[in-house]
């Protein structure tokens, strides 16, 4: 089975010591969690180690970054570079979520490059996608997702394209409490799988997980994680309340 992934996604949220204890509530629930099934924090940049060594006991746990630089190294003062992220031991990283394409206009070309370190660096990226309010009212959502990943991801090889996870997040659902239908969520799925499946072929096109993002709750999450083509979500708000996070946890097929 494909993995199964519920990533938080705490964004400029939580003093260190809240997000200390919110990890632990979370840890002390039961939560058993089957061999394809994952469970990722995306926390703030000085959380990670903490993070990471909150998580390292926890099989099928990982912390991972909100964003890294498009640079190697360098004179780039207050960057991150993916370097320093594998030097603390990070494995993953979300790329292009769409408040850094919308507030620090990061391109599609931009987030190839990112993308291109986090590999050569053994990082997965946690691939962001989706469309505003008004492309998908003008209908035109999935000629441009399918722009994003073409431009962002389909100049790599089988063999690195196999390392990465996408997330779809529908801007008008992110933080509005407005969550796409279930239906809505399955076609776009679909449509992100089949345009993989012409560009790398089906058995790629099956392997990789795609997540739903926006507006992703505790009374929601199963509904959504049980269409076919969604395996599992991205989760802003809600990731930031332990019970919340933990049911959405448990909603995993
Ligand atoms: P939300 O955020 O769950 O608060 O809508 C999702 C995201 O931006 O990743």
């Amino acid at each position: 089975m494909r993995h199964q992934i519920a990533a938080a996604n705490w964004k400029m949220n939580l003093t260190f010591q809240q997000g200390e204890k919110l990890l632990n509530d979370i840890f002390e629930a039961d939560i058993s969690l089957a061999p394809h099934q994952k469970v990722i924090f995306a926390v703030p940049f000085p959380y990670l180690i903490m993070a990471k060594s909150e998580v390292e006991e926890e099989k099928s746990f990982a912390a991972a970054a909100q964003n890294c630089s498009n640079k190697k190294s360098g004179a780039y003062t207050g960057e991150v570079s993916v370097e320093m992220l594998h030097s603390i031991g990070i494995n993953y990283c979300i790329i292009g979520h769409s408040e850094r394409r919308e507030y620090f206009n990061e391109t599609n070309s931009i987030l190839a490059e990112k993308v291109n370190l986090c590999l050569q660096y053994n990082i997965i990226p946690v691939f962001c996608c989706g469309e505003s309010l008004a492309i998908r009212e003008s209908g035109k959502q999935n000629e441009f997702v399918q722009l994003q990943l073409r431009e962002s991801l389909f100049h790599l090889d089988s063999e690195k394209m196999k390392k990465i996870i996408i997330a779809y997040e529908p801007i008008w659902a992110i933080g509005t409490g407005k969550t796409a239908t279930t239906g809505q969520a399955q076609e776009m799925h679909a449509h992100l799988r089949s345009v993989i499946g012409n560009h790398y072929g089906s058995e790629m096109a099956s392997f990789i997980p795609i997540l739903y993002g926006g507006s992703v709750k505790a009374n929601n999450a199963k509904e959504l994680f049980s269409c076919a083509d969604v395996d599992g979500g991205l989760v802003g708000g809600a990731s930031l309340v332990a019970s919340d996070f933990i049911e959405i946890i448990r909603s995993l097929k």
